[in-house]
């Protein structure tokens, strides 16, 4: 039998996946260590929780794991309805999943055929790029002036190329900035048929409370909107993969439909529960997290770097400086930000709010490190 050529994948997978890079998630926390030679490295470049998991919800995992054998309840109703008595929505329009990032997918798969288009803001977030590419939809970009979404063209964009989605991110990643109530209004009148938003609120719980745009009542009054939140950032449970959509219950049973069974395993289920039994520490959170990111801004604005204002456990800074160079040399001190030409804004870089004391060590090497940029030091 004649040999057969080896499988040319190229040509088996869909073709809008050809040219789209896999997400780079980076080096291990111990590569890193290893490469800078550093014991301890502070993780401030991913907008993890760093004030940690709400009391009792590690105990909550831990306990389940001993169900582990067993398949998660499917109709995850215990988390459901924490949800839903926290946020007073029906649990109907709760849709639980492992991250934002799945539900994102489940999105582009409940929504998008090849050549659909798709209204994102740059800069933002860049999974929804990349699977929104993957399913093969066509991406239209809409600037930031300012570094604030600007949802008025957004809309407009929408009806021009006739989208069939449009995100908005608000907080918006990598920015930090905050859509108000007038903006969100206007937008949602002007988008046009056929066209669903998605709102990413990853961030929502970090936005002072008078600030805060109340979308479930756009949810539960039948506007077009899908909303995405996670136990990721101020819960502190990233590493469990916990999340949930807020939808009306119609668009609940399709996503059900495309999004895999028991997407969500216990001991997420378990903590993301049990943090929900305490709600107050979501407003104490917030606190600990703006004092920080006060005293990040004021002491690096003392330096004369300016910052994005932000409604988020993050700031921008504009450095002035090389920042990878300035991201690299934080990280042979045992900080890692994220440089902002990882994300297309050079000379800018992004840092994750922590304790008190953290921000004001990693504002003193981050000043330290730029001032030896800025000298022409080798840094490192
Ligand atoms: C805007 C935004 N959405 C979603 C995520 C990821 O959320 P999850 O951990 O729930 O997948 C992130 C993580 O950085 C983010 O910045």
């Amino acid at each position: 039998m004649a040999a057969r050529r080896p499988t040319r994948w190229d040509d088996l997978v869909r073709p809008s996946l050809h040219g789209i890079a896999p997400y780079q998630p980076g080096p291990s926390l111990s590569e890193l260590k290893e490469r800078y030679g550093v014991d301890e490295i502070v993780k401030l470049n991913w907008n993890e929780g760093l004030f940690g998991p709400f009391p009792g919800a590690l105990e909550a995992a831990a306990a389940e794991i001993e169900n582990a054998w067993m398949y998660p309840e499917q109709a995850f109703s215990d988390l459901r309805e924490a949800v839903c008595r926290w946020r007073d929505v029906p649990p109907e329009q709760v849709v639980p999943a492992h991250g934002i990032q799945s539900l994102v997918r489940t999105v582009a798969d409940a929504f998008l055929g090849p050549g659909e288009s798709v209204i994102l803001p740059e800069p933002t977030y860049g999974l929804y790029a990349q699977v929104f590419a993957a399913a093969g939809a066509s991406i239209e970009y809409v600037p930031c002036p300012e570094l604030r979404l600007d949802l008025d063209e957004m809309a407009t964009s929408a009806a021009r190329v006739g989208a069939r989605l449009v995100v908005v991110c608000d907080p918006n990643n990598p920015t930090g900035s905050l859509a108000d109530q007038d903006e969100w209004d206007r937008f949602l009148d002007a988008v046009p048929e056929g066209c669903a938003v998605v709102v990413d609120e990853a961030y929502c719980e970090y936005v002072d409370p008078e600030r805060r745009v109340r979308r479930e009542d756009d949810v539960a009054g039948g506007r077009p909107v899908i909303l995405l939140r996670t136990f990721s950032k101020i819960f502190g449970l990233a590493g469990l993969r916990l999340g949930y959509a807020i939808v009306s219950e119609p668009l609940a049973s399709y996503l059900d439909v495309v999004q895999e069974p028991f997407n969500v395993n216990r001991a997420a289920l378990a903590a993301g529960t049990a943090s929900l039994q305490s709600p107050e520490v979501v407003e104490e959170r917030r606190l600990e997290a703006a004092e920080s990111r006060e005293l990040l801004t004021t002491l690096l604005e003392a330096a004369e770097i300016e910052i994005q204002p932000s409604q988020a456990n993050f700031v921008l800074a504009r450095v002035g400086v090389d920042d990878v160079a300035l991201a690299d040399g934080l990280a042979s001190r045992g900080f890692l930000i994220r440089a902002g030409s990882e994300f297309g804004m050079a000379g800018t870089v992004r840092i994750t709010v922590a304790p008190l004391p953290l921000m004001e060590k990693a504002a003193r090497e981050l000043i330290a490190v730029r001032s030896s940029l800025f000298a022409g030091n080798a840094v490192g």
